[in-house]
């Protein structure tokens, strides 16, 4: 064959830095493991558990059956005649539709999305919040993933080769690492603090500016709350003083939001950046600040139909006018995620037909993951070798295990990392897929992994104990 024209050598060098561990290479060897048990491989299970990938339905979560009437009738109109149809979703859907070009969900929308959802959306801040917000600031976006993406990349621009710098937890969510690599944007990782339940200090802020200030421009942070993986909520004080950091060292602040519906222990509550930088008042309500919410997690779980939205505020005039500019080259984000998103911030109302089904099927859910998430944490604590923080929020646990030393010089022989050596050999041999630490970020010297608490809860037990018997035996195997 003749000499490619894009080669591993000449192709863009970013996309090859750039790593997503929720769907590398464990994740591909346990879809072959699936296919081989698919051909009849003879292994120790018979299944796959898939708890690398906070994909709700994947894992059997049903749909909010509201949701799903609202959708199905946008796609198909003739269903507004449907009898069984309650008459509050079809009003969702006539709104969506009268919205869409042509009336149709088929049509292009605008590119920040159709006008009556982003002043839904602008209605749900203002009633969470309790403060003003304007649907001019909202952008409706293919899952949060777009959103951030679209708003990062505003922030590439090298001044005489020094990379402007962006601030993420460390463990983080791999997108950001991921989209900081492929924008040629300089990682500023600061460590979350495991022993206080992965709490945010501002010394290690802190230290991790200050250090990264000698190398690049720091000009963004990001804060996700609740946290992934780490599962932990901020309380608001300590919210308060990542807003006035940001403010004294003039940072654009990424307000990763997602799981605000996703809040299990006691005495956590979510407080959106928004709500927090409006209550201090002047500067703070004044800085730039985006945050991001999904319709692919919370009791929603609907990832496939790509749905989102960014607020963005306090943005210059002409940067806003650059960055709409930007977002319409992509033309539009999909039209039924826009649908789902109407639904997520414009929910049944009491006293119309839905109302008590909805909040049945969102109660159902969310308690349920609860429940989870306490047995997780239950089970990881109970196992000599790991320890396991307090989920509080949003859908993962990420325990810390301790590894033989063999353990860790078998990893070295076979090449891997000790935690991914761990997750392999525990897919291998239990057909568990977890994403190991290494994937997210980890202090030096210390090994974790991410678990879901996705699979539904018998499920779980059969998984929790499976882990239990493997890691028992890992250890073992390695004294
Ligand atoms: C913290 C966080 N942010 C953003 C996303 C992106 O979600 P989506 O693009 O499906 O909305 C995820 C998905 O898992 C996430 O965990």
């Amino acid at each position: 064959m003749e000499q490619r024209v894009v080669t591993l050598e000449n192709m863009n060098p970013h996309v090859i830095k750039m790593e997503y561990a929720v769907r590398g290479p464990l994740v591909i060897r346990a879809t072959a493991i699936e296919k081989e048990l698919q051909a009849g491989a003879q292994k120790p299970f018979q299944t796959v558990t898939k708890a690398n990938i906070g994909d709700a339905h994947a894992m059997g979560q049903k749909p909010i059956t509201f949701i799903r009437q609202v959708v199905s009738i946008c796609l198909m109109p003739s269903l507004l005649d449907d009898p069984s149809i309650p008459d509050d979703a079809k009003q969702r859907a006539r709104e969506v539709l009268a919205g869409c070009k042509g009336g149709s969900i088929g049509s292009y929308s605008d590119s920040a999305g159709i006008e009556a959802i982003r002043r839904h959306v602008a209605q749900y801040i203002e009633r969470r919040d309790g403060f003003p917000s304007s649907w001019e600031n909202i952008v409706l976006c293919a899952g949060a993933s777009e959103g951030i993406r679209g708003m990062m990349k505003m922030m590439i621009k090298h001044d005489n080769s020094i990379k402007p710098g962006v601030m993420i937890p460390i463990p983080q969510y791999p997108l950001y690492s991921a989209t900081i690599a492929e924008f040629d944007l300089h990682q500023i990782g600061y460590y979350l603090n495991e022993s206080t339940n992965w709490g945010l200090d501002m010394a290690e802020l802190e230290r991790a500016y200050n250090e990264a200030k000698a190398v690049c421009n720091p000009k963004a942070l990001v804060v996700i709350n609740p946290g992934n993986p780490t599962g932990n909520v901020l309380p608001r004080e300590n919210i308060e003083s990542v807003i006035k950091f940001a403010h004294e060292r003039n940072l654009f602040l990424f307000a990763d939001e997602v799981y605000q519906d996703n809040v299990y222990a006691e005495g956590c509550k979510f407080h959106s950046f928004k709500k927090v930088t409006s209550e201090m008042g002047p500067p703070y309500s004044e800085m730039e600040l985006a945050s991001f919410m999904s319709c692919s997690k919370g009791y929603m779980g609907e990832c496939g139909l790509r749905g989102g939205y960014a607020e963005i505020v306090n943005l210059d005039p002409r940067v806003k006018a650059m960055y709409l500019k930007s977002i319409s080259a992509k033309l539009c984000p999909t039209t039924l995620g826009q649908a789902v998103m109407e639904c997520v911030v414009n929910p049944p109302q009491e006293g119309e037909p839905s109302y008590e089904q909805f909040q049945a099927e969102k109660k159902a859910v969310l308690d349920s993951l609860a429940g989870r998430a306490k047995m997780v944490v239950e089970t990881f604590n109970s196992v000599p070798g790991m320890s396991c923080n307090i989920v509080q929020g949003a859908m993962y646990a990420f325990p810390q295990i301790k590894l033989p030393e063999k353990a860790i010089e078998a990893a070295k022989a076979a090449g891997q990392a000790p935690d991914v050596y761990y997750a392999f050999q525990l897919l291998e041999n239990t057909g568990i897929c977890i994403v190991p630490g290494t994937g997210f970020g980890q202090c030096p010297g210390t090994y974790h992994f991410r678990t879901t608490i996705l699979p539904q809860p018998a499920l779980l037990k059969t998984m929790l104990e499976k882990f239990r018997e493997f890691h028992t035996k890992f250890v073992e195997r390695y004294q």
